[in-house]
């Protein structure tokens, strides 16, 4: 009896506590996005004091807010089952981890959850308006436009975009992670996200080939992949519910992934993923050896170099690898071949260090074209950065498998990193090779003579 009584009052006291104090993000049944939700539109607050308990503010209570403080608000898009967001609450620890900042999440899942998308985004100018009244008080207790930060995702890039407009682009920065683009793409630049809309713009596209937006949309605009189907998501639609969103949420987990630092993610400006592909774009300024563009969170080191263009637009492309940290590391393959004959095909070269670690790039997107003592340069890509390479192997593949087979004859095969210029240079001089057959061999440091 006793231990019932305990049990109640336990009970009791759990529930009062979640329900005085902490707010959570509105959670929906499929049955809401069914029969579709009004908008009401929550503004969940968050510090560094207040990790996990969020306050619910408003333009009439700001509560705990430290205006003085750089702001960011989270802006989530359409939900058609009515979920909170699975990567909100990584989102918000995230950037939490790398600054003392109020950050803001934006709650609108009613009016977002809808199985009817033009419903959804239908709503995006009136949450917008909230966004912006609420603004208007921040800036009425002392708070600088500058310091306002907006991360919008899907539709939510394009409510960051229409708050930004409201203010002539005097906000200090938005980030569209794939903005949305079914019913926006083609649209005029008021009616969507532009780089005109902060002082900053830089945007992810994952998806371009169906929920995202496909041409660029900011100051900087970074496309994974070629921004459109991501390594590691369902390619069919036997991969259930992923195979929808898997490629569109790529672009929240790269940005979180940058919060973690683990690694960095480069990008290469370029006008096309081909170009990219082909090793013409591994420079990022007049002179050699100056960085290029980061992925996410400080996106905004290269602020000033982004802006001071005309027009002030970039687009940077990359390879990323399945899963966290994402990152892949550059090197070219310099080829000086020998046949007699034009050669055609694709190179697979693997990487071995003395502990073992192996580490393999396919560079097969197009055939390389191999011509008598020209120097071929090719784009390998790799999951890990192996510092000592002691052993690596070379396959040439023409693609048929009727038919001869080819020999490769190479004269001299180099490998150098692009993320470490000063790293010694790895040769091999004289090989051939046999067509889909691995060749291994031990690199030797290039000689000074650079043949
Ligand atoms: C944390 O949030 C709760 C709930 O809104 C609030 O009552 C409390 O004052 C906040 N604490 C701090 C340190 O901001
Ligand atoms: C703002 O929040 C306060 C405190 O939660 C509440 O009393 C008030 O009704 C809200 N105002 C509006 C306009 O929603
Ligand atoms: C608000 O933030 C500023 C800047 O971080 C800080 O100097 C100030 O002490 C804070 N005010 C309060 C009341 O916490
Ligand atoms: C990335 O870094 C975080 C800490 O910042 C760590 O918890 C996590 O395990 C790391 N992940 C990988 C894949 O290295
Ligand atoms: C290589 O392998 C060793 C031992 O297994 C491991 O400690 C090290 O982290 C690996 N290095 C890389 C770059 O993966
Ligand atoms: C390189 O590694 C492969 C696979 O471990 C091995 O079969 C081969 O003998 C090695 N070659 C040299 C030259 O070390």
């Amino acid at each position: 009896m006793l231990r019932l009584y305990l049990f109640i009052s336990l009970m009791c006291l759990v529930e009062t506590d979640a329900d005085e104090t902490c707010a959570s993000f509105t959670k929906l049944s499929f049955h809401s996005a069914v029969v579709g939700t009004g908008l009401d539109v929550r503004l969940m607050f968050y510090t560094q004091n207040n990790r996990t308990c969020a306050q619910v503010i408003n333009c009439t209570f700001l509560g705990n807010l430290n205006v003085t403080k750089r702001t960011t608000f989270i802006i989530h898009g359409f939900r058609p089952t009515g979920s909170p967001p699975v990567w909100m609450e990584d989102l918000v620890q995230g950037l939490l981890d790398v600054e003392d900042m109020n950050v803001i999440v934006v709650d609108w899942n009613r009016g977002a959850t809808t199985v009817i998308y033009t419903h959804a985004s239908g709503k995006t100018r009136a949450v917008a308006m909230v966004l912006k009244n609420f603004i208007d008080r921040m800036l009425g207790e002392g708070a600088a436009l500058e310091d306002i930060y907006m991360i919008g995702v899907s539709l939510g890039a394009h409510i960051a975009g229409f708050v930004g407009k409201m203010y002539d682009g005097q906000l200090g920065r938005i980030t569209g992670l794939d903005p949305a683009g079914p019913l926006f793409n083609g649209k005029p630049p008021e009616d969507r996200l532009d780089p005109g809309d902060a002082q900053f713009v830089d945007v992810i596209h994952s998806d371009t080939d169906a929920l995202g937006y496909k041409e660029p949309l900011g100051n900087i605009d970074f496309y994974p992949n070629g921004g459109l189907d991501q390594p590691g998501c369902p390619k069919t639609i036997f991969g259930g519910m992923g195979y929808f969103k898997c490629d569109h949420q790529r672009s929240v987990y790269l940005y979180l992934s940058s919060l973690r630092k683990n690694c960095t993610v480069t990008a290469y400006p370029c006008d096309s993923y081909r170009d990219y592909r082909n090793g013409k774009c591994v420079t990022c300024g007049p002179s050699q050896g100056e960085p290029c563009p980061i992925l996410g969170y400080y996106a905004d080191n290269w602020k000033d170099r982004l802006r001071e263009k005309d027009p002030p637009m970039t687009k940077a492309f990359f390879d990323t690898a399945e899963k966290e940290p994402y990152c892949m590391y550059h090197y070219f393959v310099d080829i000086i071949s020998w046949n007699k004959n034009i050669r055609r095909g694709s190179i697979t070269i693997k990487l071995r260090d003395k502990d073992g670690n192996t580490t393999e790039s396919k560079i097969n997107h197009e055939p390389a074209t191999f011509q008598k003592y020209h120097q071929v340069s090719l784009l390998a890509r790799f999951n890990q950065d192996l510092e000592r390479v002691a052993n690596i192997s070379l396959v040439f593949s023409t693609g048929s498998v009727i038919g001869p087979k080819y020999k490769l004859r190479v004269l001299r095969m180099k490998l150098r990193s692009l993320a470490h210029p000063d790293r010694p240079q790895l040769c091999r001089y004289d090989l051939v090779l046999m067509e889909n057959v691995e060749t291994f061999f031990r690199p030797v440091l290039c000689s000074r003579l650079n043949m």
